[in-house]
């Protein structure tokens, strides 16, 4: 396992924890996408136990505990996260029990016990696929549900550029296009920053997470790939952002996989 990664991304998070207070959070999904208030992705809540991988600063959690979850359980490599997780939920009369771990190698968790596991943008950061779905699969009960939400892959992929288009001597317009510039097939690790801070991911094609799921006994139960109504319909100016509007017009900018452990 690529620990050096793992390190890596912990100490970035730790110091990015503050930015990502309530950033992507329940009923938040993803970027431009339908939110679960319109999906209905999550079954009843009321008296279930669910378990959260990479629970950031707990806004989720307190959505599940607002929709009638019993037991709340949480984990993230980020101590400054789970600090923040553990007041927030907290400050609104919610108890709940919180891992400092990874969800690549997690022990502690109590196995066959949640009715939901899930992951709101978090499972993309893990170094081990595999092992990362295996470990949600054993802390599920038979038919349990196991939600979670990246970045579509296609996203790592793409471009906006503009262009001149030009008739005679004249330019005529400028034209915005979307231009294909990575390489779908190859699952690479890359690096950023993040306000000076290096976090390093692995993009990963559709089929792959949705493969995995398979190898660790799920049936996926929906794959949404969709771009929200009202970004569909607003007017939106050219604008070469990772998360642009003017991209979420021609395709999903975030994926969500619904599986079920069989
Ligand atoms: C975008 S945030 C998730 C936000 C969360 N859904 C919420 O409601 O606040 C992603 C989280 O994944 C955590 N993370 C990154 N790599 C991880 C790993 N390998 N194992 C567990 N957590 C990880 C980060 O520390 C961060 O808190």
């Amino acid at each position: 396992m690529r620990t050096d990664i793992l390190k890596q991304n912990e100490k970035s998070w730790n110091i990015l924890s503050e930015a990502f207070f309530g950033v992507t959070a329940l009923p938040v999904l993803g970027c431009s996408i339908p939110t679960e208030n319109e999906l209905h992705l999550f079954p009843d809540l009321n008296g279930k136990a669910v378990f959260e991988m990479g629970c950031g600063s707990g806004h989720s959690l307190k959505w599940c505990a607002e929709h009638g979850a019993k037991e709340l359980f949480g984990l993230d490599i980020s101590e400054e996260q789970l600090k923040t997780a553990k007041k927030l939920l907290a400050e609104n009369g919610y108890s709940c029990t919180l891992f400092h771990q990874c969800m690549e190698d997690c022990s502690d968790i109590p196995q066959n016990y949640f009715d939901v596991v899930y992951s709101i943008y978090a499972i993309g950061w893990t170094v081990d696929l595999e092992r990362t779905v295996k470990n949600a699969a054993s802390y599920l009960k038979q038919g349990g549900i196991y939600i979670f939400s990246w970045d579509h892959p296609l996203l790592h992929c793409v471009d906006l550029e503009s262009v001149s288009v030009s008739g005679g001597n004249r330019t005529v317009e400028n034209k915005e296009r979307i231009i294909f510039s990575g390489n779908y097939l190859k699952e690479d690790y890359y690096t950023f920053e993040k306000y000076g801070n290096p976090l390093t991911l692995q993009n990963r094609k559709l089929s792959t997470y949705i493969n995995t799921l398979a190898d660790a006994g799920f049936a996926v139960e929906r794959v949404v790939e969709e771009t929200d109504n009202t970004v569909i319909e607003k007017s939106a100016d050219f604008n070469s952002g990772y998360y642009a509007d003017s991209k979420a017009k021609k395709f999903p900018l975030s994926v969500v996989i619904k599986a079920r452990k069989l």
